[in-house]
């Protein structure tokens, strides 16, 4: 079925192997983008190299917290969430690495995209979850910055994990809040590092 093939090609397993930090190389600035000072898209092809997101926690760069999953919700929904199994990690791609406020993260093959989804945060609401749709492109602004961080373009948000129920059990989720509101307790801050594999 559709979206059970979806997600078999999307768990498809990282060989943990050839998963290597590429740098990124610095090219030109964009203005009123997020979280972190520098933002640089990797100056490389359209459909870039794959990646998978590892979460290391904000104040302990030494901790990995997990690697970015699907967890799955509801038809096409999935959260972002982490796990600890790094060959359970998604594998992505960002469709334009020239232009950070076009660009968008896709998980899976290009045959059935699964777009990572952030719906912009109203003035009044702190935080959301981040999402995971099947046959959708990603929510656009999302970008790799030249620390190989990922970055959202849109607004400036800052990322953490919590531990939570989700539909389906209890999971690792990845969540997004203004930088001027504080993460719930028992949540954690995050960065999101890209770590590109090399497609074999
Ligand atoms: C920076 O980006 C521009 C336009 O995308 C490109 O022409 C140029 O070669 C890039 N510079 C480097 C150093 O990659
Ligand atoms: C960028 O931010 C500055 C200062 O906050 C603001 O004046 C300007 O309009 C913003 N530009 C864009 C393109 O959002
Ligand atoms: C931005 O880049 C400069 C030069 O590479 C570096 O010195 C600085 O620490 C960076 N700032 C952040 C917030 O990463
Ligand atoms: C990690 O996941 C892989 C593939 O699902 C599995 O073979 C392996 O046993 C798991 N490792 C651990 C430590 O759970
Ligand atoms: C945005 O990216 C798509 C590829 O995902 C490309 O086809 C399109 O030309 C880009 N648009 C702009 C305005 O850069
Ligand atoms: C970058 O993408 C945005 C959103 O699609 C578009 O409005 C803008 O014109 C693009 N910039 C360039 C330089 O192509
Ligand atoms: C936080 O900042 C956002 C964006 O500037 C603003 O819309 C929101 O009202 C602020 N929230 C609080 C609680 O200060
Ligand atoms: C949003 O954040 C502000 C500042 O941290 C807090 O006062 C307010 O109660 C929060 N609102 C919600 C709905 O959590
Ligand atoms: C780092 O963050 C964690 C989780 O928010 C917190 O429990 C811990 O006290 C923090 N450590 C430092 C040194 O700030």
């Amino acid at each position: 079925m559709h979206f059970a093939r979806a997600i078999t090609s999307l768990v498809l397993s990282v060989n943990a192997a050839t998963a290597a930090v590429l740098p990124r190389q610095a090219n030109g600035t964009i203005t009123n983008t997020t979280s972190t000072s520098n933002y640089t898209l990797p100056p490389l092809d359209l459909n870039s190299d794959n990646f998978i997101i590892r979460a290391q926690q904000f104040n302990d760069t030494s901790k990995t917290l997990g690697y970015m999953y699907a967890e799955y919700a509801y038809p096409p929904g999935y959260y972002a969430t982490l796990r600890p199994n790094k060959t359970e990690a998604i594998v992505g791609h960002l469709t334009d690495t020239t232009n950070a406020s076009n660009s968008s993260l896709v998980f899976g093959d290009g045959e059935y995209p699964q777009g990572f989804v952030l719906y912009n945060l109203l003035s009044y609401s702190n935080a959301s979850i981040a999402q995971i749709f099947s046959g959708q492109q990603g929510t656009k602004g999302v970008f790799v910055n030249e620390g190989g961080i990922v970055d959202w373009a849109s607004q400036r948000v800052a990322w953490y994990a919590c531990d939570q129920a989700l539909e389906w059990g209890r999971a690792t989720a990845i969540w997004y809040r203004w930088m001027n509101v504080t993460t719930p307790r028992n949540c954690v801050d995050i960065q999101l590092i890209a770590e590109f594999v090399s497609s074999n």
